[in-house]
């Protein structure tokens, strides 16, 4: 890039040139860089656009900044971390803050939730989640269970072992060889029934027997089942009363560990810290991400019930228990964010605050009820889920249209398909809520 260039994308002019070396992801680069949209800064629940436009965060970045940005006690955090220790190996070495952060994660986890492997995204969480579950039941001598099981619509990130067990078919079309043994349950999603339910719907829980059909398929030989609690980026889909409930049986009926990808739900998402707390549902495994270090550093985590770290320990007798871990696994600057960011969730009771507005939020949610070309609405905590009805041969434009209307008001949401999704930092106030869905209603009447 010319120095111009660089000049010119500092000082918000942009220029086909100035964005070119970047490749986007899960992005049309072509028609992004024709039409960027720039944030140059952030604070609280605002962004600041390159050209100095203020505009609410309506997802809180992409459903991770849950309290909210530049949160000073984050930011003098990761400022003392990098003065202190840069980097130190996570292989054969450590380093305190790794370890108390993992304590004191260990504490909030609900029930026996009480060991922590440290990643550096979602998607190391999920494949170190799903690396464990297969080294379990390894190391217990059940070798004969390699089958992982995910789900239709299910999101679990871009690594090969989310991918696969992920049902998303556009995150999988372009990768034809995937891990072998995957089987997948169907999604939730049943608008014939449950269209425009006010939190979790009536029908559906039965749609977790298909587990029971895949165990007189497979046998014994299914080591674990994976499912996001709220299905998120495949569009808001909230589960049927009953239905985790139903999957946790199935899993304890035939030794299949139930693994929780959390890397939305968790850290309030739901007004639990939680949501195995929100569901009183308890996993084998939970992976999380994003809100762990409040989007600040890059950090995931697989978090496993005490039972599975002693099966995979006991595995062995000596040495290297679980050939798995990256150069980054409780990378110093990242626990140190994540500690400061528990403070910050503690300090300001941001785990359970989403409680205390999601009346108000699912009643601005079903408010859009009847506005043009709206066929759901779906709702959980702080979360809503808007979906259109795609246009004849042109699917997921509408709701980008809507998208892109919003943002030129000055709210960020985002968009999945043909679905609206909403998924605000936990310190929103009830004028940002109105914000957000006057805009929305504004650009669903505007938009053809
Ligand atoms: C449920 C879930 N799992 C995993 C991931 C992947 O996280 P990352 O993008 O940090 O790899 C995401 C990201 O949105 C997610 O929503």
């Amino acid at each position: 890039m010319s120095a111009t260039a660089l000049h010119d994308l500092a000082h918000g002019v942009t220029s086909a040139d100035s964005l070119e070396s970047l490749w986007m992801p899960f992005t049309p680069n072509r028609v992004f860089k024709r039409a960027p949209r720039l944030l140059a800064s952030a604070k609280d629940m605002h962004y600041t656009t390159v050209d100095g436009r203020q505009i609410l965060d309506a997802a809180a970045g992409l459903w991770c900044v849950n309290a909210g940005h530049g949160r000073a006690p984050i930011v003098e955090a990761i400022r003392t971390a990098a003065g202190e220790l840069d980097y130190a190996p996570s292989f054969q070495m450590g380093h305190p803050l790794a370890f108390e952060f993992a304590a004191r994660l260990a504490d909030k986890m609900p029930g026996d939730l009480d060991h922590v492997f440290f990643a550096n995204s979602g998607s190391e969480a999920v494949d170190t989640a799903l690396k464990i579950a297969l080294a379990y039941h390894q190391a217990r001598g059940d070798v004969r269970r390699t089958r992982l099981v995910g789900r239709s619509r299910g999101y679990h990130g871009v690594g090969f072992g989310g991918i696969s067990v992920g049902g998303i078919d556009n995150n999988r079309k372009q990768f034809p060889a995937l891990l072998p043994a995957v089987s997948h349950l169907p999604d939730t999603h049943d608008p014939a029934r449950n269209a425009f339910s006010r939190g979790q719907p009536a029908h559906g829980a039965d749609r977790a027997d298909a587990l029971e059909a895949l165990v007189r398929e497979y046998g014994d030989t299914i080591a674990a089942v994976i499912v996001e609690p709220v299905a998120a980026s495949t569009g808001v889909l909230v589960p049927p009363v009953g239905y985790l409930e139903r999957l946790r049986a199935i899993c304890d009926k035939h030794g299949i560990l139930l693994i929780f990808d959390e890397v939305i739900t968790g850290f309030g998402r739901l007004g639990a810290p939680f949501a195995a707390e929100y569901f009183g549902i308890l996993p084998d495994i939970m992976a999380v991400a994003k809100g762990l270090t409040n989007g600040s550093i890059p950090m995931g985590a697989a978090i496993v019930r005490h039972g599975v770290y002693e099966g995979v320990l006991n595995g062995t007798s000596s040495g290297i228990e679980f050939f798995h871990g990256y150069t980054y696994s409780g990378h110093p600057l990242a626990a140190a964010a994540g500690m400061a960011a528990l403070d910050v969730y503690e300090q300001e009771g941001l785990l359970t605050r989403a409680a205390s507005l999601s009346e108000y939020w699912a009643d601005a949610v079903h408010s859009l009820r009847g506005l043009p070309h709206v066929i759901d609405l779906r709702n959980l905590g702080l979360m809503a889920g808007i979906e259109l009805e795609p246009r004849p041969d042109a699917p997921a434009t509408r709701a980008y249209d809507v998208f892109t209307d919003c943002f030129a008001q000055g709210v960020m949401m985002r968009t999945t398909g043909d679905t609206v999704a909403l998924s605000p930092p936990l310190i929103a106030e009830r004028h940002h809520i109105d914000q957000m869905f006057a805009t929305l209603g504004r650009a669903l009447r505007r938009v053809a």
